[in-house]
């Protein structure tokens, strides 16, 4: 399979950030992987290429009509030097979830993850060591075609660009402060609130720019009909620790069915927490808050990957959980996960493939 992919190794390789510096998507490594769509011939010239900038038609269809899905996994460098990807398969399942929503024509998997494998070990000195930090990987297909007819494209490019990562909020593994929105929505069922797509985030960036007005990292979004069932924040989906049940909004068509929320559910199972993933309103939340059974909450998703929530904001009143401290689950949960994707524990279900000794096109 590696043969197929065709290398061309950069002649002008750029300088590394220092790791206090990454901060979140800032920086872009030395090569990316590219491939094309047509109908006639399918997925094609899958090829690994330096870092550029790519030329479009102005009239190409995802400028126009946002047919368009992008994932986003990480890769990691452990203490004695190998290399793991965490649960990658995952992300290109999904892809494909998002490329069928959007009437996008499926990508082949296996290839997909060759591809990603070889882009990683192309560009592994960028892979960054120090605590918190990552490779962090964002696969995506672009429409194509230039016409303005409102149809399915008929040309797409696949791309996978690599990003050295500190932590996605500049809190850190502390509390984050987030605003429950009222007014806005983000997607209903039926939508393309559960496909990967980059209108959902287009659509939350105006009730983020006010909420972080206010000092808010992000928002907690109510479901689209009612504005009263919670769904997900921005970039994660959102736990509760009510009592001594962990509790989760179940999967209903209209968010992101998180790989870390799935992880994080696991795991629980794994540990016998009792959980329970149902809908929940946020007048349960606020009721549980008041009573003080409101004991946890933490945001998950791979950017962010578990995010204690200290402070919910609604409807004027601030909601302060477990006096804005990080909670030993989310804690607990944090180092699990954090612990797996760099190697230093054990990976009970399997989740992390090791490419170290991979074979390499170059
Ligand atoms: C992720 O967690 O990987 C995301 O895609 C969220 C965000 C950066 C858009």
């Amino acid at each position: 399979m590696a043969a197929s992919i065709s290398i061309e190794l950069t002649a002008n390789k750029k300088n590394k950030p220092a790791a206090d510096q990454l901060g979140f998507g800032k920086y872009f490594t030395d090569h990316m992987f590219i491939m094309d769509y047509s109908t006639e011939e399918g997925w094609h010239q899958p090829r690994i290429v330096p870092y550029q900038p790519i030329v479009l038609d102005p009239a190409a269809k995802v400028f126009h009509y946002g047919q368009t899905v992008f994932e986003g996994l990480k890769a990691y460098k452990t203490d004695d030097q190998r290399i793991l990807l965490f649960r990658p398969h995952r992300n290109f399942q999904r892809l494909n979830q998002s490329n069928d929503r959007l009437s996008i024509p499926p990508i082949d998997e296996d290839l997909a993850l060759e591809a990603l494998q070889q882009l990683v070990l192309t560009d592994q000195d960028w892979i960054p060591s120090a605590e918190g930090t990552s490779l962090y990987v964002r696969p995506f297909v672009i429409a194509t075609e230039a016409a303005l007819g409102v149809t399915p494209s008929q040309h797409y490019q696949f791309i996978i660009i690599l990003s050295p990562v500190g932590s996605y909020y500049k809190e850190g593994i502390k509390p984050v402060a987030i605003h429950v929105e009222s007014e806005y929505v983000r997607a209903v069922a039926g939508g393309v609130g559960t496909a990967k797509t980059a209108g959902n985030y287009a659509a939350g960036l105006k009730a983020q720019e006010l909420a972080s007005g206010q000092g808010y990292a992000q928002v907690l979004w109510l479901d689209g009909v009612h504005h009263k069932y919670i769904e997900e924040v921005g970039s994660m989906n959102v736990f509760f620790k009510i009592g001594d049940t962990v509790v989760t909004p179940a999967l209903n068509g209209s968010f992101l069915a998180g790989i870390t929320r799935e992880s994080v559910l696991q795991l629980l199972h794994h540990w016998n927490v009792p959980v329970e993933e149902r809908q929940l309103s946020i007048d349960e939340l606020v009721e549980a808050h008041r009573n003080g059974t409101l004991k946890e909450a933490f945001g998950t998703g791979t950017a962010a990957v578990i995010s204690p929530i200290g402070e919910l904001s609604w409807q004027g009143e601030r909601l302060r959980i477990g006096e804005g401290q990080t909670g030993e689950l989310s804690a607990k949960l944090y180092e699990t996960v954090t612990g797996i994707q760099k190697g230093r524990l054990e990976d009970p279900l399997q989740w992390t493939k090791d490419i170290t000794k991979v074979q390499t096109g170059v």
